[in-house]
């Protein structure tokens, strides 16, 4: 029996959907992020932190142009996504798609021809169809001549059934054999983006800000590209003057960030992003750290990224700002979106318990 013979039993079918423990979709191999205009795509991830279960299976995608808002309870998970949407995370399962590029390794999981190349599903697979032809594990018999014995369709079913079994079970170990290396090694090579340039494709404001404190304002918005080689240090430098006169802070371009209000510096974090040009910006809790008087530069500021276009996912509770900001707010809960949905649907009319809760305490 050859090894290969396993691989044509597996169809391609993927409109297939599958709801199971793990609710994976089958994701054709070959075809990447076909949905155009999409953004970011997130594929069915979960994160775990050791035994903690951060988030379970969370799927979704930013289109360009997208002002996306994510709510939801402290702990639920919406930094973490956030995190893996630019890799400060990564995802233990689960894909994460920038544009046409992957930016996480290659999920096994989510592609039934890599899942096909392993050895369980080869043990499996050979293991049910001896048993419904009724023969021995010792007998000898080529997998053409079992395959003729129970019929291809029966042979199909089987190996759905184990691709199922190994998906919802998580069955993949670590060494599954060359022949899987190599098909998960040719998926990564072939669709995996450098982390540097996801990096500068996707800009991210912390709540702290997360400026560095030895360094100038100036210093501080050309570092990344300048180290990242992403821009000349002049390049990197005019554009960083340009925003800063844009945010009115160019007189405080050779000051240290102790000498900003806390306003002040979150407008700086969200200038010192945009020096990369970034598609897509990310927003974790821009606000939260503000005092209130500060509140309204820094959301008038990400206001005017938006009306300009800008593809953004915004953290946040302030759910005024997200009903006018927004085109669409998914709520998190316990790692899961549970609702997602336009501001006014979603604000006005909650179908969850648990959104109704949740949107009775911060209205
Ligand atoms: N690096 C980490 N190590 C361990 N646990 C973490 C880490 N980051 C986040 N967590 C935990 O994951 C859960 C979700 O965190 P987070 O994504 O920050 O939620 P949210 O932003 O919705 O408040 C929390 O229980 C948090 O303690
Ligand atoms: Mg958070």
């Amino acid at each position: 029996m050859t090894e290969d013979n396993l691989d044509i039993i597996v169809s391609d079918n993927s409109d297939e959907k599958e709801v199971g423990l793990k609710n994976i979709e089958f994701v054709d191999c070959e075809i990447a992020n076909t949905v155009k205009g999409v953004v970011i795509d997130v594929k069915n991830i979960y994160k775990y932190f050791g035994k903690l279960n951060v988030l379970n299976g969370i799927s979704c995608e930013i289109k360009k142009g997208d002002k996306v808002a994510i709510i939801g309870p402290s702990g639920s998970g919406k930094s973490t996504l956030l995190r893996c949407m630019n890799l400060l995370e990564e995802p233990t399962y689960g894909e994460v798609w920038l544009d046409d590029r992957l930016i996480t390794p290659a999920d096994p999981y989510l592609h039934k021809s890599i899942i096909c190349q392993s050895k369980t599903y080869k043990k499996l697979v050979e293991a049910e169809m001896r048993k419904r032809a009724g023969i021995s594990q010792q007998e000898k018999i080529s997998l053409a001549a079992l395959t003729e014995k129970i019929g291809t369709e029966v042979a199909e079913s089987i190996s759905q059934d184990v691709i199922m079994n190994i998906k919802q079970n998580d069955l993949l170990k670590k060494n599954e054999g060359a022949k899987y290396s190599d098909a998960l090694k040719k998926y990564n090579y072939r669709y995996n983006l450098n982390i540097n340039k996801a990096r500068q494709r996707v800009g991210m404001v912390f709540q702290h800000f997360n400026l560095f404190n030895n360094l100038t304002i100036l210093q501080n918005m050309i570092l990344s590209p300048v180290q990242l080689r992403l821009k000349s240090t002049v390049d990197a430098v005019k554009k960083a003057l340009n925003l800063l006169e844009r945010i009115g802070l160019l007189d405080k371009k050779d000051e240290y960030p102790s000498k900003l209000s806390g306003g002040q510096k979150q407008r700086v974090a969200i200038a010192r992003a945009l020096v990369m040009e970034p598609e897509v910006m990310l927003f974790d809790e821009p606000t939260s750290a503000l005092d209130p008087e500060m509140v309204g530069e820094v959301l008038s500021l990400i206001k005017d990224l938006a009306d300009e276009g800008m593809t953004m996912v915004i953290v946040t509770h302030e759910m005024g700002f997200a009903k006018e900001v927004a085109n669409r707010v998914l709520f998190l809960d316990g790692g899961k979106i549970v609702e997602e949905n336009t501001p006014e649907e979603l604000f006005s009319n909650p179908q969850n318990d648990r959104l109704k809760d949740f949107l009775s305490k911060v209205l």
